[in-house]
């Protein structure tokens, strides 16, 4: 089986914040998830250079678009992949050579087809969204914008253009696209996206222009080069020109349809009506899935950076770590609607589920072994009711948690993997192996027979706490690679069982996987408490 998985591909007018992060981070769970189901995955994210937008922030900036793109994809854009610990496939960066010469080959088999016809255009544009507003979205600007016009859809300033451009016929795709979303209810999720889509194309759809004469910081149209490409028409064309299309066949077939396109509710549009439309008139298939998350809020408002609300992730991730980061944005916020942040909920989450509930729980188990079994990890005895009880729990938690991730919502499948930390937690306080430990040493005072079937108990629950380690580092691997490996490490796990990362998801609860005799080391703490002058 093979996951095709992308992020949008982002602007460079600026730095990356953590909005951006949001979306790169959640494309990573799913691909280190579907990883380890064993499927064969490629992740893509990347940059949309081209456009005015860009193209105007590097005149403010005196320099050339190409060195103010080379400049923020090297110094921000390459290096929030690290901060953020992304194990992406490929980047594609729109100036690249690939890209230019697949999506002249995309226009050409466009115009080919008749796809592609000239014409006359005029209306709203906003460079701030590089978008046509239709006259319905128009509005009178207020204070600083006082005397222009802007867009209803998002604030942004609107210029008037008068061009000859060429246009794209999708008012004829209406009704196949609402035959599509139709057949296939989960081409755009979740349903709130999909039902604003719907009643979108129902209303009818107009051609679009796709060129544009007045500046060259684009791609040029193949066949007429005083044109370059729309920058969101070319911008679409990246997840398929990073497959190869129109330079390497074999490649494209291989990886075309991509499964998900992660997006930002405020580019649905832009995925599930023109994308897949352009893609019918190429005779291509179209993507399976589109999903639309919602806006991360920072004091009850989008976070931008033109609000100067803006956080980059590297300010959250000097303090909690990468781990933390990626743990809290999969786990605090319901992944498809608006969500709320805010410090204080990061770090008490921090604390509280992290620190307390999941990593005291690692070091407190290593520990025991430590000291009752000299670290190596004890052979289990037969199993009583708690340990079957856990072992359902685990079964039951980590499909749940795989029927999550199928859903695309990453909190949903922490909450169940949460229900082993917690049941974890609670099976060791209920089977108290301190004090079977002292039965071993005394016999309880009924001889030597008691003080065997105790040491036989210790190691049973110790070997179940450490199994249910065990199962714990496979599932959050995907969220907490760092914190993973060296719980990994801590369970001697490597020499028989072989790379976290190869571990699959399916086999997570068959028991008994960890070996007796193994070493089990104790770690540095997995999540160290962060003093209030940090955070
Ligand atoms: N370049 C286009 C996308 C082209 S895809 C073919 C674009 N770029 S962008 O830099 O503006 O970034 C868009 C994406 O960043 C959004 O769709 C969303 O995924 C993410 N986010 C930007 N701000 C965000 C929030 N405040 N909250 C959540 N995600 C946000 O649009």
């Amino acid at each position: 089986m093979s996951y095709y998985v992308t992020t949008p591909i982002f602007y460079v007018n600026d730095a990356p914040h953590i909005g951006h992060g949001y979306t790169t981070v959640m494309g990573d769970v799913l691909t280190r998830w579907h990883r380890q189901r064993g499927e064969d995955v490629w992740y893509l994210t990347g940059t949309d250079e081209h456009g005015q937008k860009v193209l105007r922030r590097a005149e403010q900036n005196g320099v050339s678009p190409k060195e103010w793109t080379d400049r923020l994809v090297e110094s921000e854009w390459l290096p929030v992949l690290d901060t953020l610990d992304i194990a992406n496939d490929d980047f594609i960066r729109t100036t690249e050579e690939r890209h230019t010469l697949g999506s002249q080959a995309f226009w050409r088999d466009l115009y080919e087809r008749g796809e592609v016809y000239k014409g006359s255009f005029s209306g709203w544009y906003s460079v701030g969204s590089e978008e046509f507003v239709g006259d319905d979205d128009v509005a009178d600007g207020e204070d600083d914008d006082e005397g222009h016009k802007v867009s209803a859809l998002d604030g942004s300033r609107l210029e008037w253009v008068t061009e000859e451009n060429y246009f794209f016929p999708l008012s004829k795709y209406a009704d196949q696209l609402l035959q599509l979303y139709r057949e296939n209810p989960d081409f755009i999720q979740p349903a709130s996206a999909r039902n604003e889509i719907i009643s979108f194309v129902e209303r009818g759809l107009k051609d679009l222009s796709i060129s544009r004469s007045t500046f060259d910081w684009g791609v040029p149209v193949p066949w007429d080069t005083s044109h370059v490409m729309y920058v969101w028409i070319e911008a679409l064309l990246n997840y398929v020109t990073a497959a190869g299309y129109g330079v390497d066949d074999e490649r494209f077939d291989r990886l075309w349809p991509a499964d998900v396109h992660i997006v930002g509710k405020d580019i649905a549009r832009f995925h599930a009506v023109i994308w897949p439309a352009m893609l019918m008139a190429a005779g291509r298939p179209v993507p399976h899935r589109v999903f639309a998350h919602g806006w991360l809020l920072v004091g009850g408002q989008k976070m931008s950076k033109s609000k100067a609300n803006g956080i980059r992730p590297d300010e959250l991730v000097d303090v909690f770590g990468s781990d933390a980061y990626r743990y809290y944005f999969s786990r605090a916020l319901t992944f498809g609607a608006d969500g709320s942040i805010s410090w204080e909920d990061i770090r008490a989450r921090y604390h509280a589920e992290l620190a307390n509930g999941f990593g005291n729980l690692a070091s407190r188990v290593a520990g025991m072994i430590g000291k009752y079994f000299g670290g190596e990890l004890p052979a289990a005895g037969a199993p009583s009711a708690a340990e079957t009880e856990l072992q359902a729990t685990v079964a039951e938690a980590s499909r749940a948690a795989d029927e999550a991730i199928e859903r695309i919502a990453p909190q949903d499948a922490l909450t169940q993997v949460w229900r082993i930390v917690d049941d974890l937690n609670g099976y060791l306080t209920d089977q108290a192996p301190w004090l079977v430990a002292k039965e071993v040493n005394t016999g309880g005072g009924a001889g030597p027979q008691a003080a065997d079937s105790a040491s036989e108990r210790l190691a049973t629950i110790l070997n179940t706490a450490a199994e249910g380690l065990r199962v714990l580092a496979v599932l959050l691997n995907p969220v907490m690679p760092k914190a993973c490996a060296s719980l990994w490490d801590s369970l001697g796990a490597e020499p028989t069982l072989g790379p976290l990362a190869d571990q699959r998801i399916d086999d997570v609860a068959t028991w008994g996987q960890l070996a007796p005799g193994s070493t089990i080391t104790k770690v540095p703490s997995l999540f160290p408490r962060i003093e209030d002058e940090d955070a």
